[in-house]
């Protein structure tokens, strides 16, 4: 980050926070140097506001059910919504109905307007997804994404992409019978876990490993190749570039002191 303050994030759960906690750490200890502003959860119940409310850190809950709910009773649009160009953006959702895809879109632009509105105030430089098992569509992106060459919301998926994107990360690789599994860190495009990959960790799956051992195996990846990555994005090192029709992340080297 350039100039002395430090880079704000936002962090986003849904269930356990064991990802956010190893952010919190990694700050904990001067291993990276951002502030947490905020941590934010779709669940009201996710164990990682608690780890946040431990520490500290402002919390705040959209809770898209209760959104959802209130699509289906007529609740007016945001205004800055706009269906035929989120829909036009959006890949999440290639050839389905049109019907299906208006109120997939439609309930979600309710929530994420809720959720643009809670980060605000916090003015965050960087919105790290830590186990947020939503998909933000290109109304949400694009409210974030205002510089295509610095793009500003961060994922971790449990598998290595482009293999088994979706929920169930650790699940598909398991199951698949590979013998090595891995996680990975990319910035978040209108695809599903499809955008610019910043960085990747894996680990062997020996045949003696269950589900269990290689969810416990790949969340150890995580914890270390997460905060890296938000380190390397707080220091300015993150470049995406074309390469051959795909954009792809260059790692530039440290600053020369
Ligand atoms: C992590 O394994 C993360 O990679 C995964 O959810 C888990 C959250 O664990 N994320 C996704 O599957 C996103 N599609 P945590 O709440 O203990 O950090």
């Amino acid at each position: 980050m350039k100039g002395n303050s430090k880079m704000k994030i936002g962090v986003l759960v849904s269930g356990g926070g064991s990802n956010l906690q190893a952010i919190m750490d990694a700050v904990a200890v001067g291993a990276l140097d951002v502030e947490i502003a905020c941590v934010g959860s779709d669940n009201p119940d996710a164990k990682g506001l608690e780890r946040a409310e431990k520490a500290g850190i402002p919390t705040f809950v959209t809770d898209y059910s209760a959104f959802f709910a209130r699509w289906k009773e007529g609740a007016a649009l945001p205004e800055d919504f706009s269906l035929e160009t989120v829909a036009s953006r959006q890949s999440l959702m290639k050839g389905s109905d049109p019907d299906i895809l208006k109120a997939f879109l439609e309930k979600r632009a309710l929530a994420e307007a809720a959720l643009l509105a809670a980060l605000a105030p916090y003015k965050i430089d960087l919105l790290v997804l830590a186990g947020f098992m939503r998909v933000l569509t290109p109304y949400f992106i694009d409210a974030l994404n205002t510089d295509s060459n610095r793009p500003r919301i961060m994922n971790i998926h449990p598998a290595l992409l482009p293999a088994f994107p979706g929920t169930d990360g650790y699940g598909d690789t398991f199951r698949y019978g590979c013998k090595v599994g891995g996680c990975t860190v990319h910035f978040v495009d209108y695809g599903e876990d499809s955008g610019p990959i910043i960085g990747q960790s894996c680990f062997p799956i020996e045949s003696s490993d269950d589900l269990d051992a290689v969810k416990k195996k790949g969340l150890a990846e995580e914890w270390r190749l997460f905060p890296d990555c938000i380190g390397l994005y707080a220091e300015d090192r993150l470049n995406v570039v074309e390469r051959q029709g795909t954009r792809v992340v260059e790692i530039l080297p440290p600053a020369a002191r």
